[in-house]
Order: structure tokens, then C-alpha cells, then sequence
């Protein structure tokens, strides 16, 4: 079987390689450069895994700028091009997915598409009715950032959205996903294409809520002086609750939860809610609270450890402690910051400090969203929420 994959990052990249252990897969991406790795099996990104299998595994995997010669023929599409929240238009911006199809519908024999990007609820049956010819099913992705190919190893489930006369190409593009992990009994949905966009939207707005929850639970604690780890610890041991995504933070972040939780809220128009826009809300309400209690503390430089969300993240997009590091800002107060994997010397106006004990020096407070032995020497100086030491 041929099938192309419009899109080479954590989603696109992850189901390439699932699928190129038994098909031939060409993988196609704007960026020459992370094509050019892909063909020199180096992955673009920080995965354990994705380099594992692509400098070691027999793979039947190429790469492509050519977007045109790699959809004609193939027998399945997978679109993991980026879909960001547009700040003004307040829904999804979807034009890259909008050009893959529009593309994908000028080849003869066109695909059928797997959107495994995250879209709006509605957009593929919207998206069907722009394009009757082309088979158009929506896969929601469940990978974390760092274990992208791990997790489609090992999937939690694998959903797929068509509508009934397309339920065969989605059982098809399901068994695809399970014969590439290296679980048997992964509980497979078929559903509408539609419903498939709300599990997508719902779980991650799940997530957040999670993550606001224990948030709030701890700036409650800390405006109170109570321990906030015997609370959680309290609270977790219900086996409803669980001992699990509990760990309070500078806010969530990352480039899915606050974007998804934003166009979640803007598909409830029309449809009464207060839950969605609160864990919406709930997350500034934090990083207001977080910058706060650090600006109480009168620093004359606070130092910022890493912009990343996770320990392990290779990437900083939409990260909680931007947030804090902009509050801090406006208060007039210097910032500076540690993040090996920037380059250049400046981030938005702060001073980058490559030396790390240059860095610890010059910081009367260091804010770290995760703790790290790093800063084990300075452990007076350090705020951070992090305490359980996990994401
Ligand atoms: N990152 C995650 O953890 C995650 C998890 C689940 C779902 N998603 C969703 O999957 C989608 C992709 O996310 P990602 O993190 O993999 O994105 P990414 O930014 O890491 O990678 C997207 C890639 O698409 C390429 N691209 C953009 N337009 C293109 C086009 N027209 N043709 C071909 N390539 C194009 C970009 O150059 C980039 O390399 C988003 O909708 C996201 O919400 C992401």
C-alpha cells in the first residue's frame, strides 16, 4: 500500500514511521530541511523512539517537498500539518489543512484523507460537502510530545471518525494504526466524523481541567499556608480521583491544551456552558496568582530556568512560564534566561545567559516550572510548584 503523510512534525512524523514498518510511506513537508533528515534517518525532533526506529529499523520511508506526485495514488492521506488557534478570528486556523485538501483533490486517482490534525467539531462534514469527491474520515492523535512514537506503539485506543458510507475505509485505516503498534488488543471506535472531533476536543479539555483543578487546589493552599502535597495526596488516594496527573504547575501549557480548551469554548457558541470558559479562565487566574507571589518576593532579577513545559521537551511552543515571564515583565522587573536550546542572546527582550552558573549568580529568584538537580546548589533561590517531580 502507498500512503503519503502531509506534514513531518511530532504527528506526522510518529504515524509515518507506525505505518512505514509494513507500507511504502512518503512523507511530505515544506520545510527542505526536515525532509532532508528524514532522508538521512535523523529525526527533526527530540524522541527517543522516532531515532531509534528511523536509524535502526527497516523502514520504508522517503521524504518529499513535492506534495503533488506523493498524494496521486496513494491509497490513504494523512494530513499533521498545524492547525493554531487564530487570536482574532477566535477559532482554529485550518489553512494548511484547507490546502492539503484542496491539493490532495486535484490528484488522479485521489487519496482518501485522514485528517489527524486537531480541527474545530464540524469541520470535516463541513469539509465534505467542499470537496463531495474526495473521501474525507478524521483520526484524532492522542501522542505526548517526547513520546510521540511511544505512544502510537502503545495507544490508548484508536478512533476513527467517517460517516456510514465510508465506515469500511475507516475500519481499514484503523487495522492500519493497530497492525503498526505493538499492542493486539487497543480498543478500536468507529464513529461520526463528527463525534470524533468532539472526543479529540473534550479530552484535552479534560486534561486541562485536570491540570486547573490541582492548580487552584494548590494556589488555595498556598494563600492558606497549608501543605499542598498532603492535600493532593488526600484527595488522589480515591480511587475515582487517582494519584495521577496531579502535579501543580505554573499554569498548563504546551501547543495542544490551551488552544484546544480556546476552540472547544468557541464550538459551545449557542450552546450554554460556564465548565468550558472556566478552565479557560482558570489559567490565567493561576498565572496571575504565580507572578504575583514571585513579584511579592521584591526581586531585583528573576531568572528564568528553561522555557520548556516538560522536563525533556524540546520545544517551548505556548509554555506557562512565557506567561509568568511576561507579568514579571510588566512590572518593570529585570528578567533573564536559561534555555540551552535557544540560540542568539536575546528572547523577547530578555537577556539569554548561556552560562549556567553565571545564570544562578546573577538571579535573586529562579522560576522553574519543573524542578531539575540543575539548581539543587541553589535551592533557596528557586520557585517552582512542581511536587511530585512529574508532568
Ligand atoms: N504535538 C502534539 O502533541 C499533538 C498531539 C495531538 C494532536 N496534535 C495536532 O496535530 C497537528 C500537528 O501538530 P504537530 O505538533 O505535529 O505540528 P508541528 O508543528 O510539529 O509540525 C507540523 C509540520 O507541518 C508542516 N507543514 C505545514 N503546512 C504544510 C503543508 N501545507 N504541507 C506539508 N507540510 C506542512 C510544517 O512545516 C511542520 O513541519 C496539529 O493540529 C496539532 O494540534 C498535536
Amino acid at each position: 500500500m502507498k500512503i503519503a503523510v502531509a506534514g513531518l512534525g511530532y504527528v506526522g512524523l510518529a504515524n509515518a514511521v507506525i505505518l512505514a514498518q509494513h507500507h511504502d510511506v512518503v512523507a511530505v513537508d515544506l520545510d527542505a530541511e526536515r525532509v532532508g533528515m528524514i532522508d538521512a534517518k535523523q529525526s527533526p525532533i527530540v524522541d527517543p523512539d522516532i531515532s531509534e526506529y528511523l536509524a535502526s529499523r527497516e523502514l520504508r520511508l522517503t521524504a518529499t517537498t513535492d506534495a503533488e506526485s506523493a498524494y496521486t495514488g496513494a491509497d490513504f492521506l494523512i494530513v499533521a500539518t498545524p492547525t493554531n488557534y487564530d487570536e482574532e478570528l477566535n477559532f482554529f486556523d485550518t489553512s494548511s489543512v484547507d490546502s492539503v485538501l484542496s491539493l490532495a483533490e486535484k490528484c488522479s486517482p485521489a487519496p482518501t484523507v485522514v485528517v489527524k490534525s486537531t480541527i474545530p467539531v464540524g469541520y470535516t462534514a463541513d469539509a465534505r460537502a467542499q470537496h463531495p469527491d474526495l473521501t474525507i474520515l478524521f483520526s484524532p492523535e492522542f501522542l505526548r510530545e517526547g513520546r510521540a512514537l511511544y505512544d502510537n506503539l502503545h495507544p490508548s485506543r484508536i478512533v476513527v471518525g467517517a460517516d456510514p458510507s465510508t465506515r469500511e475505509k475507516a475500519e481499514e485505516f484503523a487495522e492500519l494504526l493497530r497492525a503498526g503498534s505493538l499492542d493486539a488488543d487497543t480498543p478500536v471506535l468507529i464513529t461520526g466524523t463528527t463525534e470524533a472531533e468532539a472526543i479529540k476536543l473534550f479530552a484535552n479539555t479534560y486534561l486541562a481541567m485536570r491540570v486547573a483543578y490541582f492548580n487552584e487546589l494548590d494556589t488555595y493552599a498556598s494563600r492558606h499556608g497549608l501543605d499542598t502535597r498532603q492535600i493532593i495526596e488526600g484527595v488522589g488516594l480515591d480511587p475515582r480521583i487517582g494519584s495521577h496527573y496531579n502535579n501543580p504547575s505554573f499554569g498548563y501549557g504546551g501547543y495542544c491544551l490551551p488552544k484546544d480548551t480556546k476552540q472547544l469554548l468557541a464550538n459551545y457558541d449557542q450552546v450554554p456552558q460556564t465548565l468550558i470558559k472556566a478552565i479557560v479562565e482558570s489559567n490565567t487566574t493561576r498565572k496571575d496568582f504565580i507572578a504575583f507571589d514571585i513579584i511579592d518576593k521584591n526581586p531585583e532579577v528573576v531568572g528564568v530556568y528553561r522555557l520548556t513545559m516538560k522536563t525533556g521537551s524540546d520545544n517551548f511552543r505556548s509554555s506557562s512560564i512565557q506567561g509568568i515571564m511576561k507579568r514579571i515583565k510588566a512590572k518593570g522587573i529585570p528578567v533573564i534566561v536559561y534555555e540551552p536550546t535557544l540560540e542568539g542572546d536575546e528572547f523577547y527582550r530578555s537577556e539569554v545567559v548561556e552560562d549556567l552558573e553565571e545564570f544562578k549568580r546573577r538571579s535573586d529568584v529562579i522560576i522553574a516550572n519543573r524542578r531539575s538537580e540543575d539548581l539543587a546548589d541553589v535551592a533557596d533561590k528557586v520557585y517552582t510548584r512542581d511536587l511530585f517531580g512529574s508532568d
